[in-house]
């Protein structure tokens, strides 16, 4: 039997959708204790119903905050150096920054480079898992999921399919994606805790052949992940439809080749008719808000409260390079303030279930990940009210955990991690105080 070990603090964590059950769907413990044992969650509840044993070591956090590890549902690995680009929207910023970019990931000093550095950066921010494009080029996937593994993250990527639209440099053609994503999957998929996404760029940039060779790799291989982007932007929808004049609507040139179904990810979904709202719930398939990026490049803005009202998973994606924080406390920032423009509030619960559980539900992981169920992996943030001063003078003026939360949520950035536990071990991003009970 393998040693356990504990951790004490405060935990908040979300054990349904509080868009549907409202509070009761959290849950708050203010000295909670979390024995875990093989990164796994083997006990948990107050601190005095759960007491040490003998020699067994502490985590001791207490009068921090601890929340299920972040879920960031779509980002970008080989745009780091995108972020905060100036002046454009989607389709000249692809052009202008992005393709030139991604067109250095062949390299796979580059590529290992930037993964190692991507993924300590997540960490810093308390995201634990991540639905990550790679580029066209398979060396970048291979050095994300190498730096992953070492990392013992449960991360989800793939290959970047795009035969079309694009510089040379980073075009593949519908044999060689099909070839290529197929000796990914068979070689990281399910190693570890690494899951494999097939992942057509966007409609623009595929033929009707890659999409459909997409959606032969999804008949092979049912449990991977399919990850694409989807009605973002005015111009790109106008585009798809020149591009695929006998489909109805953007959603359906996906729907055509096999590719909506549980485990797809459609990241923005923006400009969406009723039929696609309704495709997208009745195929169980799911949307990664990214408010962040959809104000950077100005796409628009994104209908929560119809994906509650359709019954459609929703999980947050930063979108970095788009996005201009790799925080998912900014993202729920940016996804309150989103909604305030159309007339809604999103609650406190909510944005927190759509960092955390929301995310692991959206991707279909939450067997493993999203709260401190027991059996749950043991990916865990651990946040800290005072971590600015301007924190600290907020959340001495609350009563309860809706108040701090919000004040988190809203004031929150990389600051406000004091740690991260990965499979229930610190990190040590800070220092963290350790003692043996
Ligand atoms: N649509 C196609 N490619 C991209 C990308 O890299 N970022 C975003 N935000 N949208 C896209
Ligand atoms: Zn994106």
């Amino acid at each position: 039997m393998s040693p356990t070990h504990l951790i004490r603090s405060s935990f908040l964590h979300c054990l349904e959708d509080p868009a549907k059950t409202g509070n009761t769907a959290v849950d708050y413990i203010a000295d909670g204790t979390c024995r875990v044992q093989a990164g796994r969650i083997v006990n948990f509840g107050d601190s005095q119903s759960i007491t040490p044993k003998d020699g067994e070591r502490i985590l001791d956090y207490r009068g921090k905050l601890i929340v299920p590890g972040f879920v960031d549902t779509h980002i970008h690995y080989p745009q780091v150096d995108v972020i905060a680009s100036y002046g454009t929207q989607l389709l000249d910023w692809l052009e202008k920054y992005t393709f030139p970019c991604e067109s250095r990931f062949h390299d796979p000093e580059v590529a290992a480079e930037t993964a190692a550095f991507f993924l300590d950066e997540l960490l810093n921010n308390g995201t634990t898992t991540a639905l990550v494009f790679g580029t066209s080029h398979t060396a970048s996937v291979e050095a994300f999921f190498k730096e992953a593994a070492a990392r013992k993250l449960r991360m989800i990527a793939g290959k970047v399919m795009m035969d079309r639209n694009a510089p040379t440099t980073l075009t593949d053609t519908v044999q060689s994606s099909y070839d290529d994503s197929k000796a990914l999957i068979e070689r990281w998929h399910g190693k570890d805790r690494l899951g494999y996404a097939v992942t057509p760029r966007f409609a623009p940039t595929s033929t009707r052949e890659q999409l459909d060779a997409a959606g032969k790799l999804l008949n092979e291989y049912p449990d991977v992940h399919l990850h694409t982007h989807l009605s973002e932007n005015l111009k790109e929808c106008e585009w798809v439809s020149t591009l695929f004049p006998d489909s109805e609507d953007y959603l359906a040139v996906y729907e055509q080749s096999g590719l909506v179904r549980k485990r797809s990810v459609f990241a923005h979904s923006i400009h969406l008719s009723d039929r696609e709202w309704k495709s997208l719930s009745d195929n169980k398939a799911s949307i990664s808000h990214c408010a962040m990026s959809n104000l950077f490049i100005g796409s628009g803005l994104f209908n929560y409260a119809k994906a509650v009202k359709e019954n459609v998973r929703v999980g947050l994606g930063t979108d970095v390079g788009g996005g201009d924080s790799f925080s998912l406390l900014r993202a729920c920032n940016e996804t309150y303030k989103v909604q305030q423009l159309q007339n809604q509030s999103v609650s406190p619960a909510s944005l927190l279930y759509l960092a955390t559980l929301g995310g692991a539900n959206a991707l279909d992981l939450d067997e493993h990940i999203g709260n401190f169920a027991i059996g749950k992996e043991a990916d865990m943030v651990v946040l800290d009210e005072q971590a600015t001063p301007l924190l600290a003078r907020k959340a001495n003026t609350h009563s309860n955990w809706e108040e701090r939360l919000f004040t988190l949520l809203m004031l929150g950035d990389d600051r406000a991690v004091f740690d991260t536990l990965i499979l229930g071990e610190s990190l040590k991003h800070k220092t963290a105080p350790e003692h043996w009970g």
